[in-house]
């Protein structure tokens, strides 16, 4: 356990800028029993990051929280005043709604992964600035890469236009799944509204419970492994040169 701990907590150092090694891909973080300690360790390393002026405004980053072997990952867009408080993402009342929704599905908090695309509080809980989208995203990534989720749901615009790679709004795209490579894997990408949006709406929380109903199915449903990398043949070396040996 110690030396699992100390290889998490390596790697978690090793692997902070961009995207991880691939080496990090091994057989110690496919297994379901260590993720939560890789996770943490990661989580430690973020707990310190200043990649962006948040850093200042921040009372704590809020790096994620549920299970770390989770089938189902939500990503939403940043922490607000509430998440900032209690280090915890989807605390207040959109949260609220998110756990009601997930009960529509048979589904409690502890059941899934919770992350944010900024891990800091904007102040005034302003939008996400592009800057500070590109600053935070290799923590996603990462989280990505550890927990090995099936299905990743965006909610709401800048999740959805971060994971997608596409500018496409949620409007236009919510309830369609796409296959996409996340961490190295293939994942379902499902868009979705994002709680709020849907707080004072009833009209919209229809439509995020109909978006919501189809999450069992999308977790049970077989994503291709990605497609193999063709590597040219390397052109055999002339015999006159292996004379010379
Ligand atoms: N709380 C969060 O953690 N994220 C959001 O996107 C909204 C509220």
């Amino acid at each position: 356990m110690a030396a699992a701990v100390a290889a998490a907590a390596a790697a978690a150092a090793a692997t902070s800028a961009g995207r991880p090694a691939e080496g990090l891909h091994s057989s110690r973080v496919d297994d379901p029993g260590s993720r939560s300690l890789w996770l943490a360790a990661f989580a430690d390393q973020v707990a310190g990051c200043t990649k962006c002026a948040l850093a200042q405004g921040r009372t704590q980053v809020v790096f994620g929280s549920g299970n770390a072997d989770a089938d189902l990952m939500f990503v939403g867009e940043a922490p607000g005043f509430h998440e900032d408080k209690q280090g915890v993402p989807f605390v207040g009342a959109a949260g609220k709604l998110l756990e009601q929704l997930l009960g529509g599905i048979g589904l409690a908090r502890d059941d899934v992964y919770i992350a944010n695309v900024l891990k800091c509080r904007p102040p005034g809980n302003r939008d996400p600035m592009p800057e500070e989208i590109e600053a935070c995203e290799s923590h996603l990534w990462r989280q990505i890469e550890l927990i090995q989720p099936r299905v990743v749901a965006t909610l709401g615009n800048f999740a959805t236009k971060l994971l997608s790679g596409k500018p496409t709004g949620i409007t236009r795209v919510h309830g369609q799944e796409q296959e996409v490579t996340l961490g190295g894997r293939r994942v379902l990408l499902y868009p979705i509204y994002h709680p709020a949006a849907a707080l004072y709406t009833p009209r919209m929380l229809e439509v995020l419970k109909d978006d919501f109903a189809r999450l069992p199915e999308l977790m049970g449903r077989k994503v291709a492994p990605p497609a193999p990398v063709y590597v040219a043949p390397v052109a055999a070396e002339p015999a006159v040169q292996l004379g010379l040996f």
